[in-house]
């Protein structure tokens, strides 16, 4: 038994079970042994006396969440730019920054404020998008490393349609980049994992995009990029590749829409009943990202329509489309649309309940990374802590109506601690 990784956390207990409903355990034990979880226990068994107990008294417990795509280089901007479209919002705001990041000082400074905040937020798991610099890209990989969140982290693509002071320079130049990339990072990390990441089809060309599925075969990686997020991006892909039936086509066409490996797409909000088969067929994780699709005037993605047709889907922050680095917040806003869709599109289309947006921030996007996101036992136990007694000073609630008033009400809980796979981060 590893001492590190091997614990007992007491307080009250909450993760879902299913999307429909949670388990919630008033002063519960939650065993965890090497890492994993042994269950919630109202009495901690005698077998486990021996472990060490982190008691939080009345504080929350529970399940560290998954932002499934975010881009670290572009929090240096969150909150800008808000008043543009994708297309331009990228030509203005986003390429101009990630062009500053071939300055590794530059590179240093701006990705320790991201991994810090994202430390001390409920996030325990990312999918990362850093920028085309392979150098910046490894040292964003040794931050995260060493904050001891675990993340897959991307260094990516573009080799059009891009400025001149961005663009990759050719197809083999960013996968030349790509190799070195991946060799000099290989077996450096116990947390951190590279992801295949061509930033969307305007972005790469069918040569690079060819190449790369050549190079996600012989190391077995897994991809994330973009699919559908804005109409006028969508019409793009349609003249770019006109070959494609479409724009999921257009990755499937060059090997890089899942099938037998995991493949994330963040958006997909205007998705054909064609494409949506094909990504339930693929096995493709919907990042529903509405924050980001709400400040982007991009759309409202149809998720329940999703998760009635039983695709993978989790949720994330896409900083700095989306302007919070919260999940709980994720969380909110995901409720929110979901709302105004059934409102103003299709009333056949329910609003999210909480228990669902909170299963998909937690066991969602989790499962990308294995049996994560519950305290089930044989789950990776991934847990945060949080303080809500600000909350709790004027009326009693139940665990699960803390919860929602914890995610509405951000602003005055506190994290208390954080757990990822068993070990205790410094926050
Ligand atoms: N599509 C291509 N690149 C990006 C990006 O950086 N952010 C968002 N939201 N969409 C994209
Ligand atoms: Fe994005």
């Amino acid at each position: 038994v590893q001492k590190e990784t091997s614990i007992v956390l007491k307080g009250d207990i909450c993760y879902s079970i299913d999307s429909e409903s949670v388990n919630s355990v008033s002063g519960g034990y939650l065993v965890c042994i090497d890492g994993i979880c042994q269950g919630v226990f109202d009495e901690l068994p005698e077998q486990y006396a021996a472990l060490q107990i982190h008691d939080y008294q009345h504080s929350l417990i529970i399940p560290g969440m998954t932002d499934l795509h975010v881009h670290a280089p572009q929090y240096s901007f969150c909150g800008l730019g808000m008043d543009m479209e994708l297309l331009e919002w990228l030509d203005t705001q986003t390429f101009p920054e990630e062009a500053r990041y071939a300055d590794l000082e530059y590179a240093r400074k701006a990705y320790q404020t991201f991994t810090d905040d994202l430390t001390h937020s409920v996030t325990t798991r990312a999918c990362i998008f850093a920028t085309c610099h392979l150098k910046a890209t490894e040292i964003l990989m040794d931050q995260m490393e060493q904050s001891g969140l675990i993340t897959k982290i991307g260094k990516v693509n573009m080799d059009r349609n891009a400025p001149s002071y961005l663009c990759e320079e050719s197809a083999e130049a960013s996968i030349k980049d790509t190799l070195r990339w991946l060799n000099e990072t290989s077996g450096r990390y116990q947390r951190t994992e590279p992801i295949l990441t061509p930033r969307f089809i305007p972005s790469c060309t069918d040569e690079l995009m060819t190449k790369l599925s050549q190079i996600r075969r012989e190391w077995n990686l897994s991809v994330q990029s973009h699919l559908s997020e804005n109409m006028s991006e969508v019409d793009w892909v349609k003249n770019l590749v006109p070959d494609a039936s479409g724009y999921a086509d257009a990755y499937d066409r060059v090997g890089m829409f899942g099938g037998d490996y995991p493949a994330i797409m963040a958006h997909c909000i205007y998705v054909t009943k064609e494409e949506q088969n094909l990504m339930k067929q693929n096995g493709v994780y919907v990042a529903h990202c509405p924050s980001s699709n709400t400040n982007l005037s991009s759309g409202i993605a149809p998720i329940r329509r999703y998760l009635n047709e039983g695709l993978k889907v989790g949720l994330a922050t896409d900083l700095a489309g989306g302007h919070s680095i919260s999940m709980l917040q994720m969380i909110v806003n995901a409720i929110s649309v979901s709302k105004l869709r059934f409102r103003l599109i299709d009333e056949k289309e329910k609003p999210l309940r909480f228990t669902e947006a909170f299963y998909l921030a937690t066991i969602g996007g989790g499962s990308f990374f294995g049996k994560v996101g519950s305290f089930d036992p044989d789950y990776e136990m991934d847990a945060v802590i949080i303080d809500d007694s600000e909350l709790c000073k004027l009326n009693q609630y139940n665990i699960q109506q803390r919860l929602e008033r914890s995610a509405y009400l951000e602003s005055k809980i506190k994290i208390q601690a954080k757990y990822v796979a068993g070990r205790q981060l410094v926050i």
